[in-house]
């Protein structure tokens, strides 16, 4: 509509003034703020901008390549795409504390950035996918921060960037608003929010390939029933949790199993301060289930995790 046409207008005169003929970096997580900052930005600039993709290996099934093909077919962005799981699994192998997870992955984020922007030379600005509640979240008026969530404030404190952040007066339903006006398709502007070090803290207890692979199957049939229900976009979230220093009694044919569960977790919630779980129907539930058990190996048991935000945070680590 009228409104986010001549928000994107306005945005773009700015950040053309703003940059001159200098440089600018993006870290493109492939998630719907960055993107839309990222396009934004490019629709202003053009090729002074460069993205850098870190595939952490934690991402969820096929999403790297899917990304990676969007912004260079679509869009002709710079995109530089950097495969750095085995960089991350040594980062995480062993580690089961929640905390510990987040900043060992947070910190090699940060190290990897640094690496990739030192080679391209000068640069002067960088763009951030910060919205709006992502500033009260973290902000300065609470005391604690409840987790350390690494799109704000985490990247390097030591290089000098000045910061483009387009879309820090937005909600995320007018960053959608904004995505789908710039062109940027649906798959992208609706996809749910997915956090920074993405499965590894869905995977409660140490982190193995083989766990991140099953998980990654489980994950795929929850979003893809979910879709064929229809309900995708009216959920906030909805994906699995691997607790994986669990494992149960089942029972499958004739033979005695012992496998672990998988959490199923679906939520609704305006802008993730709050969140109620999803009353998702019973039939989805069912069909979530028994594709589960039957497809991915080394699952006996599927449950579904009925607590609000709060006193539940959406993520379990
Ligand atoms: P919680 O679990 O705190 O999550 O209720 C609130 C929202 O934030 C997402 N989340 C993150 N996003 N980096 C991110 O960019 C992170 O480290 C991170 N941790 C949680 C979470 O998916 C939910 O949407």
């Amino acid at each position: 509509d009228w409104t986010m046409g001549s928000f994107i207008d306005t945005q773009v005169k700015q950040i053309r003034e703003k940059v001159g003929d200098r440089r600018v970096l993006c870290a493109l997580s492939g998630g719907v703020d960055s993107s839309v900052a990222a396009v934004l930005v490019h629709r202003a600039i053009g090729d002074q901008l460069t993205c850098v993709y870190v595939d952490h290996g934690f991402m969820r099934k096929n999403e790297s390549v899917e990304v990676k093909k969007i912004f260079t077919e679509q869009f002709h962005l710079n995109l530089v795409f950097v495969d750095a799981s085995e960089r991350f699994m040594s980062k995480v192998e062993g580690i089961s504390d929640p905390e510990t997870k987040r900043k060992n992955i947070g910190n090699e984020f940060i190290r990897l950035f640094e690496d990739e922007a030192r080679k391209l030379g000068k640069i002067d600005f960088l763009v951030q996918g910060t919205l709006y509640p992502d500033i009260v979240e973290s902000g300065t008026d609470t005391a604690e921060t409840i987790k350390s969530h690494h799109n704000v404030g985490g990247l390097p404190e030591d290089m000098e960037f000045d910061l483009i952040e387009p879309l820090r007066m937005l909600y995320k339903d007018e960053v959608r608003e904004v995505g789908a006006k710039l062109g940027i398709p649906d798959e992208i502007v609706s996809r749910q929010p997915f956090p920074g070090p993405g499965l590894a803290i869905r995977i409660l207890g140490e982190i193995t390939l083989e766990k991140l692979d099953l998980l990654r199957e489980a994950d795929a049939i929850i979003i893809d029933e979910v879709r064929k229900a229809g309900l995708y976009k009216d959920i906030w979230q909805t994906f699995g949790v691997l607790p994986s220093t669990i494992k149960s009694v089942g029972v499958m044919g004739d033979s005695r199993t012992y496998a672990y569960p998988i959490i199923v977790r679906a939520v609704t919630s305006e802008d993730a301060m709050t969140a109620d779980w999803a009353r998702l129907p019973y039939d989805l539930m069912e069909k979530i289930s028994t594709r589960i058990v039957n497809e991915v190996n080394g699952v006996n048991r599927v449950v579904y995790d009925i607590t609000s935000k709060p006193p539940g945070t959406i993520e379990w680590e």
